[in-house]
Protein backbone atom coordinates (compact mmCIF):
# COMPACT_ATOMS: atom_id res chain seq x y z
CA UNK A 1 0.00 0.00 0.00
CA UNK A 2 1.86 3.45 -1.26
CA UNK A 3 1.61 5.63 1.83
CA UNK A 4 0.06 8.95 1.82
CA UNK A 5 2.34 12.15 2.34
CA UNK A 6 0.74 15.20 3.86
CA UNK A 7 3.63 17.46 5.25
CA UNK A 8 7.08 17.18 5.52
CA UNK A 9 6.67 14.91 8.95
CA UNK A 10 5.02 12.00 7.18
CA UNK A 11 8.09 11.75 5.04
CA UNK A 12 10.23 12.12 8.06
CA UNK A 13 8.60 9.62 9.61
CA UNK A 14 8.68 7.00 7.22
CA UNK A 15 12.17 7.18 6.52
CA UNK A 16 13.10 6.82 9.72
CA UNK A 17 11.39 3.09 9.54
CA UNK A 18 12.87 2.23 6.73
CA UNK A 19 16.45 3.32 7.11
CA UNK A 20 19.08 2.36 9.72
CA UNK A 21 19.32 4.45 12.62
CA UNK A 22 22.68 4.86 11.55
CA UNK A 23 21.63 6.43 8.96
CA UNK A 24 18.82 7.94 9.92
CA UNK A 25 20.75 9.68 12.97
CA UNK A 26 23.25 10.98 10.71
CA UNK A 27 20.07 12.56 8.30
CA UNK A 28 18.07 13.90 10.99
CA UNK A 29 20.67 14.87 14.04
CA UNK A 30 22.37 17.95 14.40
CA UNK A 31 25.31 19.68 16.59
CA UNK A 32 25.40 19.38 20.47
CA UNK A 33 21.73 19.47 22.26
CA UNK A 34 20.54 20.06 18.75
CA UNK A 35 19.38 23.22 20.28
CA UNK A 36 19.82 25.46 17.03
CA UNK A 37 18.40 22.52 14.39
CA UNK A 38 14.56 23.33 16.84
CA UNK A 39 15.53 26.71 16.86
CA UNK A 40 15.60 26.75 13.30
CA UNK A 41 11.70 25.30 13.04
CA UNK A 42 10.67 26.76 16.15
CA UNK A 43 11.62 30.72 14.96
CA UNK A 44 10.52 29.88 11.33
CA UNK A 45 6.67 28.78 13.09
CA UNK A 46 6.55 31.90 15.16
CA UNK A 47 6.76 34.19 11.99
CA UNK A 48 3.03 35.28 10.98
CA UNK A 49 1.83 36.05 7.92
CA UNK A 50 -1.38 38.51 7.25
CA UNK A 51 -4.32 37.11 5.50
CA UNK A 52 -5.43 39.56 2.87
CA UNK A 53 -8.74 39.48 0.90
CA UNK A 54 -10.50 40.58 -2.40
CA UNK A 55 -7.62 39.88 -4.46
CA UNK A 56 -7.79 38.00 -7.81
CA UNK A 57 -5.82 34.99 -7.03
CA UNK A 58 -6.32 33.07 -9.78
CA UNK A 59 -2.92 33.30 -11.40
CA UNK A 60 -0.09 32.37 -9.23
CA UNK A 61 3.51 33.38 -10.55
CA UNK A 62 6.17 30.78 -8.64
CA UNK A 63 8.75 31.19 -11.30
CA UNK A 64 11.36 33.12 -9.92
CA UNK A 65 14.16 35.47 -11.86
CA UNK A 66 17.42 34.95 -9.87
CA UNK A 67 21.39 35.16 -10.70
CA UNK A 68 20.90 35.34 -14.15
CA UNK A 69 18.07 32.74 -15.25
CA UNK A 70 14.25 31.97 -14.34
CA UNK A 71 14.00 28.96 -12.46
CA UNK A 72 10.65 27.21 -11.90
CA UNK A 73 10.22 27.33 -8.32
CA UNK A 74 11.66 29.84 -5.85
CA UNK A 75 13.10 26.55 -3.95
CA UNK A 76 16.33 24.50 -4.43
CA UNK A 77 17.99 21.12 -2.91
CA UNK A 78 20.81 22.28 -0.73
CA UNK A 79 24.21 20.55 -1.27
CA UNK A 80 24.43 17.07 1.31
CA UNK A 81 27.29 14.81 1.75
CA UNK A 82 27.19 11.04 0.83
CA UNK A 83 22.91 11.02 -0.36
CA UNK A 84 22.88 8.06 -1.59
CA UNK A 85 22.90 6.34 1.84
CA UNK A 86 19.63 7.92 2.37
CA UNK A 87 18.53 5.30 -0.35
CA UNK A 88 20.27 4.19 -3.26
CA UNK A 89 19.77 6.42 -6.42
CA UNK A 90 18.59 9.30 -4.33
CA UNK A 91 21.35 11.93 -6.29
CA UNK A 92 19.49 10.59 -9.42
CA UNK A 93 16.51 11.22 -8.45
CA UNK A 94 17.18 14.61 -7.20
CA UNK A 95 18.68 15.21 -10.49
CA UNK A 96 15.36 14.77 -12.25
CA UNK A 97 13.11 16.25 -9.92
CA UNK A 98 15.54 19.50 -10.60
CA UNK A 99 15.22 18.98 -13.97
CA UNK A 100 11.43 18.68 -14.00
CA UNK A 101 10.79 21.11 -11.92
CA UNK A 102 13.45 23.41 -13.22
CA UNK A 103 15.37 24.21 -9.56
CA UNK A 104 18.95 24.41 -8.57
CA UNK A 105 20.59 20.84 -7.14
CA UNK A 106 23.60 21.28 -5.29
CA UNK A 107 26.58 18.32 -5.25
CA UNK A 108 28.39 17.88 -2.27
CA UNK A 109 32.36 18.10 -2.72
CA UNK A 110 31.32 14.59 -0.33
CA UNK A 111 28.58 13.63 -3.04
CA UNK A 112 27.73 10.02 -3.68
CA UNK A 113 28.07 10.96 -7.29
CA UNK A 114 31.22 12.15 -9.07
CA UNK A 115 31.26 16.05 -10.63
CA UNK A 116 31.02 14.73 -13.87
CA UNK A 117 27.75 12.28 -13.95
CA UNK A 118 25.54 15.08 -11.71
CA UNK A 119 26.99 17.35 -13.88
CA UNK A 120 25.51 15.48 -17.54
CA UNK A 121 22.24 14.15 -15.09
CA UNK A 122 21.46 17.67 -14.23
CA UNK A 123 22.67 19.83 -16.85
CA UNK A 124 22.05 23.30 -16.38
CA UNK A 125 20.39 22.94 -13.05
CA UNK A 126 23.15 21.38 -11.04
CA UNK A 127 25.27 23.21 -8.74
CA UNK A 128 28.61 22.37 -7.43
CA UNK A 129 29.52 22.89 -3.66
CA UNK A 130 33.10 22.96 -2.79
CA UNK A 131 34.93 22.30 0.74
CA UNK A 132 38.15 23.59 0.80
CA UNK A 133 40.98 20.53 2.52
CA UNK A 134 44.14 20.48 3.67
CA UNK A 135 45.36 21.19 -0.16
CA UNK A 136 44.37 23.85 -1.98
CA UNK A 137 45.54 22.40 -5.07
CA UNK A 138 43.24 19.47 -4.51
CA UNK A 139 40.65 22.00 -3.94
CA UNK A 140 41.07 23.43 -7.43
CA UNK A 141 41.12 20.58 -8.98
CA UNK A 142 37.99 20.30 -8.20
CA UNK A 143 36.89 23.56 -9.58
CA UNK A 144 38.86 22.47 -12.78
CA UNK A 145 36.43 19.46 -13.05
CA UNK A 146 33.39 21.09 -12.49
CA UNK A 147 34.45 23.68 -14.72
CA UNK A 148 35.14 21.31 -17.49
CA UNK A 149 31.89 19.78 -16.98
CA UNK A 150 29.92 22.74 -17.51
CA UNK A 151 29.04 23.81 -14.07
CA UNK A 152 27.52 27.33 -13.52
CA UNK A 153 27.53 28.03 -10.28
CA UNK A 154 29.70 26.96 -7.63
CA UNK A 155 29.30 27.26 -3.96
CA UNK A 156 32.00 27.46 -1.51
CA UNK A 157 30.91 26.65 1.91
CA UNK A 158 32.43 28.46 4.88
CA UNK A 159 30.76 27.23 8.20
CA UNK A 160 32.68 24.30 8.55
CA UNK A 161 36.29 24.97 9.85
CA UNK A 162 36.33 21.76 11.51
CA UNK A 163 33.11 19.41 11.45
CA UNK A 164 30.79 19.45 14.91
CA UNK A 165 30.70 16.82 17.03
CA UNK A 166 26.99 15.11 16.77
CA UNK A 167 26.59 13.20 19.50
CA UNK A 168 23.73 10.77 17.77
CA UNK A 169 26.20 10.05 15.03
CA UNK A 170 28.99 9.56 17.64
CA UNK A 171 26.65 7.23 19.41
CA UNK A 172 25.67 5.08 16.38
CA UNK A 173 29.22 4.88 15.56
CA UNK A 174 28.30 6.44 12.14
CA UNK A 175 31.94 7.10 9.93
CA UNK A 176 32.71 8.42 6.65
CA UNK A 177 33.45 7.10 3.75
CA UNK A 178 30.41 4.80 5.50
CA UNK A 179 31.40 1.34 6.70
CA UNK A 180 28.94 -1.27 7.56
CA UNK A 181 30.27 -1.72 11.18
CA UNK A 182 29.12 -5.46 12.98
CA UNK A 183 28.46 -3.41 16.08
CA UNK A 184 25.31 -2.49 13.59
CA UNK A 185 24.27 -5.61 13.37
CA UNK A 186 20.92 -5.35 14.87
CA UNK A 187 19.99 -2.01 13.21
CA UNK A 188 21.08 -3.37 10.11
CA UNK A 189 18.81 -6.94 10.55
CA UNK A 190 15.88 -4.72 11.65
CA UNK A 191 15.91 -2.54 8.39
CA UNK A 192 16.34 -5.23 5.74
CA UNK A 193 15.07 -3.53 3.02
CA UNK A 194 17.54 -0.73 2.70
CA UNK A 195 20.42 -3.45 3.48
CA UNK A 196 19.27 -5.18 0.37
CA UNK A 197 18.91 -2.42 -1.82
CA UNK A 198 21.84 -0.44 -0.56
CA UNK A 199 24.18 -4.07 -1.19
CA UNK A 200 22.54 -4.63 -4.29
CA UNK A 201 23.14 -1.17 -5.40
CA UNK A 202 26.92 -0.81 -3.66
CA UNK A 203 27.64 0.42 -0.55
CA UNK A 204 27.70 4.50 -1.38
CA UNK A 205 31.29 6.45 -1.13
CA UNK A 206 32.43 9.88 -1.72
CA UNK A 207 32.71 9.73 -5.26
CA UNK A 208 35.36 13.23 -5.62
CA UNK A 209 37.39 13.17 -2.78
CA UNK A 210 37.77 9.55 -2.10
CA UNK A 211 39.94 6.83 -3.97
CA UNK A 212 37.73 4.70 -5.45
CA UNK A 213 40.22 3.16 -7.92
CA UNK A 214 38.36 5.20 -10.45
CA UNK A 215 40.96 7.51 -12.60
CA UNK A 216 40.81 10.55 -11.78
CA UNK A 217 39.66 10.44 -8.14
CA UNK A 218 42.00 11.34 -5.94
CA UNK A 219 42.15 11.35 -1.94
CA UNK A 220 41.84 14.92 -1.36
CA UNK A 221 40.50 14.56 1.97
CA UNK A 222 38.53 13.29 4.44
CA UNK A 223 36.00 14.46 6.15
CA UNK A 224 36.96 15.30 9.79
CA UNK A 225 40.23 17.35 8.38
CA UNK A 226 40.45 20.56 9.12
CA UNK A 227 38.90 22.96 6.52
CA UNK A 228 39.75 26.37 8.75
CA UNK A 229 43.04 27.33 6.75
CA UNK A 230 41.27 29.24 4.20
CA UNK A 231 41.01 33.24 4.85
CA UNK A 232 39.97 36.11 2.79
CA UNK A 233 42.91 35.43 0.17
CA UNK A 234 41.73 32.65 -0.73
CA UNK A 235 38.29 34.07 -1.54
CA UNK A 236 40.08 36.58 -3.68
CA UNK A 237 42.09 33.74 -5.50
CA UNK A 238 38.71 31.58 -5.96
CA UNK A 239 36.91 34.78 -7.47
CA UNK A 240 38.93 35.18 -9.85
CA UNK A 241 39.65 32.12 -10.75
CA UNK A 242 36.07 31.27 -11.14
CA UNK A 243 34.08 32.68 -13.98
CA UNK A 244 30.71 31.35 -13.44
CA UNK A 245 28.27 32.42 -10.33
CA UNK A 246 30.21 32.15 -7.25
CA UNK A 247 28.26 31.89 -4.25
CA UNK A 248 29.46 32.10 -0.26
CA UNK A 249 27.46 29.47 1.96
CA UNK A 250 26.98 29.45 5.76
CA UNK A 251 27.30 33.11 6.80
CA UNK A 252 25.05 34.61 9.47
CA UNK A 253 27.17 37.73 10.21
CA UNK A 254 26.52 40.88 8.96
CA UNK A 255 29.95 41.88 8.87
CA UNK A 256 30.56 38.86 7.07
CA UNK A 257 27.87 39.48 4.83
CA UNK A 258 29.05 42.92 3.60
CA UNK A 259 32.60 41.50 3.43
CA UNK A 260 31.59 39.09 0.95
CA UNK A 261 29.86 41.04 -1.16
CA UNK A 262 32.21 43.54 -1.83
CA UNK A 263 34.72 41.06 -2.45
CA UNK A 264 33.05 40.93 -5.62
CA UNK A 265 30.79 37.12 -4.85
CA UNK A 266 27.51 37.28 -6.33
CA UNK A 267 25.31 35.92 -3.68
CA UNK A 268 25.58 34.95 0.13
CA UNK A 269 23.36 31.83 1.15
CA UNK A 270 22.35 32.84 4.75
CA UNK A 271 22.70 29.35 6.58
CA UNK A 272 23.61 27.90 10.48
CA UNK A 273 24.29 24.38 7.98
CA UNK A 274 20.89 23.33 9.33
CA UNK A 275 21.95 23.12 13.20
CA UNK A 276 24.45 21.00 12.20
CA UNK A 277 27.53 23.16 12.77
CA UNK A 278 27.60 25.41 16.19
CA UNK A 279 25.04 24.97 18.65
CA UNK A 280 24.87 28.09 20.41
CA UNK A 281 24.34 29.93 16.87
CA UNK A 282 21.12 31.70 16.16
CA UNK A 283 18.73 30.58 14.53
CA UNK A 284 19.53 31.77 10.82
CA UNK A 285 15.69 33.08 10.08
CA UNK A 286 16.94 35.42 12.90
CA UNK A 287 19.98 36.99 10.85
CA UNK A 288 18.18 37.33 7.74
CA UNK A 289 16.56 40.58 8.25
CA UNK A 290 19.75 42.20 9.37
CA UNK A 291 21.93 40.65 6.43
CA UNK A 292 19.23 41.96 4.35
CA UNK A 293 19.35 45.21 5.37
CA UNK A 294 22.84 45.22 5.67
CA UNK A 295 23.57 44.21 2.25
CA UNK A 296 21.43 46.14 0.48
CA UNK A 297 17.64 45.18 -1.12
CA UNK A 298 19.08 43.93 -4.23
CA UNK A 299 21.66 41.82 -3.38
CA UNK A 300 21.08 38.45 -3.81
CA UNK A 301 20.58 36.49 -0.65
CA UNK A 302 19.97 32.69 -0.49
CA UNK A 303 18.20 31.48 2.61
CA UNK A 304 17.97 27.51 4.61
CA UNK A 305 17.71 26.28 7.84
CA UNK A 306 14.67 24.75 8.99
CA UNK A 307 12.20 25.14 6.34
CA UNK A 308 9.47 22.57 6.17
CA UNK A 309 6.95 23.58 4.02
CA UNK A 310 5.47 26.48 1.70
CA UNK A 311 4.31 28.75 4.20
CA UNK A 312 8.11 28.64 5.62
CA UNK A 313 9.46 29.42 2.08
CA UNK A 314 6.83 32.53 1.59
CA UNK A 315 8.07 33.55 5.36
CA UNK A 316 11.91 33.13 4.36
CA UNK A 317 11.38 35.07 0.92
CA UNK A 318 9.65 37.70 2.98
CA UNK A 319 12.24 38.15 5.64
CA UNK A 320 14.66 39.06 2.70
CA UNK A 321 15.34 36.11 0.92
CA UNK A 322 15.88 35.49 -2.81
CA UNK A 323 15.91 32.02 -2.69
CA UNK A 324 15.74 29.04 -0.51
CA UNK A 325 17.22 26.13 -0.22
CA UNK A 326 15.97 22.19 1.60
CA UNK A 327 18.42 20.18 2.89
CA UNK A 328 17.00 17.24 5.32
CA UNK A 329 13.39 17.20 3.92
CA UNK A 330 14.31 15.93 0.50
CA UNK A 331 16.09 13.29 2.58
CA UNK A 332 13.39 12.09 4.21
CA UNK A 333 11.30 11.74 1.05
CA UNK A 334 14.14 9.72 -0.71
CA UNK A 335 14.56 7.89 2.38
CA UNK A 336 10.82 7.38 2.54
CA UNK A 337 9.53 6.65 -0.78
CA UNK A 338 12.55 7.11 -3.26
CA UNK A 339 11.70 9.09 -6.62
CA UNK A 340 8.03 8.70 -5.78
CA UNK A 341 8.48 10.58 -2.46
CA UNK A 342 11.04 13.62 -4.08
CA UNK A 343 8.39 14.11 -6.88
CA UNK A 344 5.75 14.18 -4.05
CA UNK A 345 7.75 16.65 -1.83
CA UNK A 346 8.13 19.33 -4.18
CA UNK A 347 4.55 18.61 -5.32
CA UNK A 348 3.81 19.44 -2.05
CA UNK A 349 6.14 22.45 -1.25
CA UNK A 350 4.49 24.04 -4.50
CA UNK A 351 1.15 23.48 -3.79
CA UNK A 352 1.27 24.77 -0.38
CA UNK A 353 3.10 28.13 -1.99
CA UNK A 354 0.05 28.28 -3.55
CA UNK A 355 -2.14 27.93 -1.10
CA UNK A 356 -0.69 30.25 0.92
CA UNK A 357 -0.13 32.65 -1.04
CA UNK A 358 -3.56 32.65 -1.92
CA UNK A 359 -4.49 33.62 1.65
CA UNK A 360 -2.28 36.77 1.82
CA UNK A 361 -3.30 38.07 -1.49
CA UNK A 362 -0.21 37.45 -3.12
CA UNK A 363 -0.23 36.87 -7.33
CA UNK A 364 3.50 36.88 -7.80
CA UNK A 365 6.20 35.10 -5.52
CA UNK A 366 8.84 38.03 -6.89
CA UNK A 367 6.21 40.09 -4.86
CA UNK A 368 6.57 39.05 -1.61
CA UNK A 369 8.23 41.20 0.93
CA UNK A 370 7.87 42.89 4.81
CA UNK A 371 4.43 43.92 3.84
CA UNK A 372 2.86 40.24 4.44
CA UNK A 373 4.09 39.62 7.45
CA UNK A 374 2.00 40.75 10.83
C1 LIG B 1 22.94 14.77 5.89
C2 LIG B 1 23.40 16.17 5.60
C3 LIG B 1 24.60 16.37 4.95
C4 LIG B 1 25.03 17.68 4.66
N1 LIG B 1 26.19 17.84 3.95
C5 LIG B 1 26.53 19.07 3.54
C6 LIG B 1 27.65 19.26 2.67
O1 LIG B 1 28.31 18.31 2.28
N2 LIG B 1 27.94 20.54 2.29
C7 LIG B 1 27.21 21.63 2.71
O2 LIG B 1 27.52 22.76 2.33
N3 LIG B 1 26.15 21.47 3.52
C8 LIG B 1 25.79 20.22 3.94
N4 LIG B 1 24.68 20.07 4.72
C9 LIG B 1 23.88 21.25 5.13
C10 LIG B 1 22.78 21.55 4.09
O3 LIG B 1 23.33 22.01 2.89
C11 LIG B 1 21.82 22.63 4.59
O4 LIG B 1 22.53 23.78 4.95
C12 LIG B 1 20.95 22.19 5.77
O5 LIG B 1 20.55 20.85 5.64
C13 LIG B 1 19.73 23.08 5.82
O6 LIG B 1 18.92 22.81 6.89
P1 LIG B 1 17.59 21.88 6.79
O7 LIG B 1 18.09 20.47 6.74
O8 LIG B 1 16.88 22.20 8.04
O9 LIG B 1 16.85 22.27 5.53
C14 LIG B 1 24.25 18.79 5.05
C15 LIG B 1 23.04 18.56 5.71
C16 LIG B 1 22.60 17.28 5.98
C17 LIG B 1 21.29 17.09 6.67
Amino acid sequence: MPRKYYRVDDFRLAAQQRMPRVIFDYVDGAAGFETSSHLNREVIEQVRLLPRVLVDIRQRELAKNFLGRTWGLPFGIAPMGMCNLAWPHTDKVFASAAVDHDIPVCLSTFGSSSIEDMGKRASGNGWFQLYVGPSVDDAMDLVQRAEDTGYEYLLLTVDVPVVSARPREQRQGFEAPFRMRPRQFVDFAVHPQWVFHTLVNGVPKPANVVSTGNKGNKLTFTRNEIRGHIDWQFLDQLRERWPGKLILKGVLSTDDAVRIRDAGVDAVYVSNHGGRQLDAAPAAIDMLPEIRQAVGADYPLIFDSGLRNGEGIIKALALGADFVMLGRPFLYASGADGQRGVFRLVDMLKNEMLLAMAQIGCTDVSHLDQNVLV
